[in-house]
């Protein structure tokens, strides 16, 4: 069965928040597009797949009967999730360990994948790290492994899979940006520059291959209550600050993507802030954004 959406539904409601009803703008809309062949039977690939929105992707993909590639460098967290995914929803799991801070760890992922005979359907680029740092104290280091995690092998991913897609003339990547992906932020510069990228590049390929049958969107979450900030640099950050439950934000994601929207900012608050990053100066915002992280760098 193939999952068919409306393609006029207006975009503006497509890039908000909760709340969407893809399910009713569908019926009212006479034109239609395929999104993808289907959830159900199919594979889906997660990157970072063994923590916060990447686990919470593969839960309710799952859910929806997706067979599901599960992508970290933590085996015993994938295992765990591939022994809970298969029991609850009685679909198959594959486990890859791979370190995509690596040159070319993408495409040799995709080329085990290959080797094991599977056929990704939907690719979900989540793996991501963050840096908050003031330039004095910033790891140099880090920053690299950050541009080769969060940019180049998303890019790699994204592109070798888009062209097995293309070929075959189906199927779907959600990309995961940020609320940071519309603005700068200081002491935050690499992370939020690195999502800006994701947002561009993968905008630019929605509107290059939607005509082809591949959808490509991307979810720009805000605070979201993960390990994230813990690995970043500003510990607890999230649990002092408003944040969601990685749940409707993954929701929020493949609602847009079941719309085959180009974007979406998950959370009504954080969309009215990505538009106001848009409204004022650019240096107005840049200077607002050094409140963020003041005193943590
Ligand atoms: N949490 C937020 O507030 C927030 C907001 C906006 C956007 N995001 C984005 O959401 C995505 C998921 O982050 P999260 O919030 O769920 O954080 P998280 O819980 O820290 O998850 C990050 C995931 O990335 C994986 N990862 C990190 N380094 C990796 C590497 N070298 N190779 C392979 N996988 C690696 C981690 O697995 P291993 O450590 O096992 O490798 C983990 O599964 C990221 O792209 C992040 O930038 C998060």
């Amino acid at each position: 069965m193939e999952i068919r959406v409306a393609s006029l539904s207006t975009r503006w409601r497509a890039c908000r928040g909760p709340g969407y009803a893809p399910g009713l703008l569908a019926l009212a809309n006479r034109r239609f597009h395929i999104v993808l062949k289907a959830y159900a039977g199919h594979w889906g690939l997660i990157t970072g797949a063994s923590s916060g929105i990447g686990a919470e992707f593969a839960r309710q993909l799952a859910a929806r009967g997706m067979h599901c590639v599960l992508v970290a460098r933590r085996e015993d967290r994938l295992l765990s999730l591939a022994r809970e995914l298969t029991a609850a929803h009685g679909t198959r799991c594959e486990i890859m360990p791979a370190d995509l801070s690596q040159p070319h760890a993408g495409r040799e992922l995709l080329a085990e994948v290959a080797r094991r005979g599977i056929e990704v359907e939907l690719l979900v680029n989540n793996a991501g790290i963050g840096m908050v740092a003031a330039v004095e104290k910033a790891d140099v280091e880090r920053a690299l492994k950050l541009i080769q995690i969060n940019i180049a092998s998303l890019t790699e991913l994204t592109l070798v899979a888009a062209k097995q897609m293309v070929g075959r003339g189906h199927g779907g990547i959600i990309n995961i940006g940020s609320l940071v992906s519309f603005q700068p932020v200081g002491y935050m510069g690499v992370y939020a520059a690195s999502k800006a990228y994701v947002l561009h590049f993968s905008e630019s390929l929605w509107a290059e291959l939607r005509p082809r049958g591949v959808t490509v969107t991307t979810l720009c979450p805000g605070t979201t209550r993960t390990e994230f900030f813990d690995h970043s640099g500003v510990p607890g950050w999230a649990e002092r600050n408003r944040g969601q439950d990685v749940q409707s934000v993954v929701r929020t994601g493949l609602a847009a993507f079941d719309a085959g929207r180009q974007y979406v900012v998950s959370g009504w608050v954080n969309y009215l802030v990505s538009l106001a990053s848009r409204l004022a100066t650019r240096a107005t915002v840049a200077k607002w954004s050094m409140s963020l992280f003041r005193g943590h760098g």
